[in-house]
């Protein structure tokens, strides 16, 4: 990829222009009935059972050094001890019970879950929600497909053998997500379930809002096919796609792909140019899916160099090499977005959105301390706001995703003295 900006002027130049977004929609910045109305468009569109999630679990999480799938991983330290996977669906359960309120129905809608997998992990990952009973939610409803995968590569391009049997395989990256919707049935049981919209998140984020309804709603609201949920970036080196534009359509240059001086260019006030860090939360309209997407795919892979474990012949084991000895084959999910000519970027609040859980514990970002100690600070601040005297500041302050979604519901705690660590249902 080439990149190119030319500071002075302030304008891409290269054979692949890049500009900076037209537009951001800030939550923070729109008026409170604004935002209300955006909510209520998407608790609608839940209402009606019109919305799915789709959560990526296929990735191998290797830089966490967790040896299982990463939605299994507990964080040490929360005072629930609950499992990345079971935030995320009681996260989608609370929608259920907003939206059902706001529609006030007494029975909840449906929100199905549709969990990408890859054949490394998927019978982990079914096994251990069939022995934890789905979290509690409705097992019909969740839905489990798997994506792709292809053989890693020496640098010169040989197949790598991984034992006397087997070659060395990886998931095909994120981006093979579209394919194994339609490949699986995934895509089939959406459409005769009269899904129409796709909030697509990762796995690793203990602090997406999942199937937010005011994402979803301002994505409806915009008529838009495809939109992107970004935080400022924290600085010029943090390790995240930035979202930007070419030819006036919306495009994610990933971190590993970007030239440093882009990443680095500021405004006149010193605010980051390309400033929106791609969290790994989009929305897609079914349409665009079906329509746009699944007819002009390519099997176009970003390259990752990796230490790919190979078969000695020798010694008849398995090496696990010290350095990169060859690459991974990896398609992007937001390749894509320069297919849609309707499109919006929303911007959230660091705090409030993203806490990804990627490196090993101990690690000084995007750790599990790092996550915990994010999801603590929001659950202090809730109940702050709500009247609650919280103490020991030391103290992790875990708030269930089914007693709260962002904030609401807490006035019960007004005038209540908290001492953390604690856990509230
Ligand atoms: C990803 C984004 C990056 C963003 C960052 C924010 C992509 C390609 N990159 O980077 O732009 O700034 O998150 O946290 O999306 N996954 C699969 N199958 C795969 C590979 C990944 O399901 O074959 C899933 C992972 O389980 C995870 C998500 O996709 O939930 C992101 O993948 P990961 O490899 O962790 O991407 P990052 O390098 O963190």
């Amino acid at each position: 990829l080439l990149l190119d900006f030319d500071i002075a002027k302030q304008t891409p130049v290269s054979k692949y222009e890049v500009s900076p977004l037209p537009q951001v929609y800030d939550v923070e910045t729109l008026g409170t009935q604004e935002v209300e109305g955006l909510r209520n468009i998407g608790l609608d569109a839940v209402g009606c059972g019109t919305v799915a999630a789709v959560i990526m679990s296929g990735g191998q999480g290797t830089r966490l050094g967790y040896p299982g799938p990463k939605g299994m991983y507990c964080i040490e330290g929360l005072p629930s001890g609950k499992c990345i996977f079971q935030i995320h669906i009681e996260k989608v359960q609370k929608v259920r019970m907003l939206a059902a309120k706001h529609n006030s129905s007494e029975s909840l809608p449906s929100i199905p879950i549709y969990i990408m997998t890859s054949d490394l992990n998927t019978k982990d990952i079914v096994n251990y929600f069939t022995s934890k009973n789905f979290f509690g939610y409705p097992s019909d409803d969740v839905f489990f497909f798997e994506q792709s995968l292809q053989p890693c590569l020496t640098f010169d391009g040989k197949i790598i053998v991984e034992s006397a049997h087997s070659l060395s395989l990886a998931p095909d990256g994120n981006g093979g997500l579209y394919q194994a919707l339609q490949s699986t049935g995934a895509l089939d049981d959406m459409i005769r379930r009269n899904v129409q919209h796709l909030h697509i998140y990762g796995i690793d984020n203990i602090l997406t809002k999942s199937v937010d309804p005011t994402f979803i709603g301002l994505c409806i609201n915009t008529n838009s096919e495809c939109g992107n949920k970004v935080v400022w970036r924290a600085n010029a080196a943090e390790k995240v796609g930035v979202t930007a534009c070419r030819d006036d359509r919306m495009c994610i240059i990933e971190y590993s792909e970007i030239p440093p001086h882009l990443a680095s260019v500021e405004d006149p006030n010193g605010k980051l140019l390309f400033g929106a860090a791609n969290i790994c939360n989009h929305y897609m309209s079914l349409q665009f899916v079906r329509f746009v997407v699944l007819p002009s795919l390519t099997q176009s892979y970003h390259i990752a160099n990796k230490k790919i474990p190979y078969y000695d012949p020798v010694t008849s084991t398995t090496v696990t090499p010290t350095k990169e000895n060859g690459v991974k084959l990896e398609m992007f999910i937001f390749d894509v977005f320069p297919l849609a000519t309707r499109w919006v970027v929303v911007q959230g609040k660091r705090e409030d959105e993203f806490a990804p859980v990627k490196n090993a514990p101990g690690s000084s970002s995007d750790s599990p301390d790092t996550a915990r100690e994010m999801m603590s600070a929001q659950g202090r601040l809730w109940l702050t706001k709500a009247g609650a005297v919280v103490g020991n500041e030391h103290g992790c302050c875990e708030v269930s995703p089914l007693l709260s979604y962002e904030g609401e519901g807490l006035s019960q705690f007004s005038g209540v003295v908290l001492t953390p660590p604690f856990y509230l249902e």
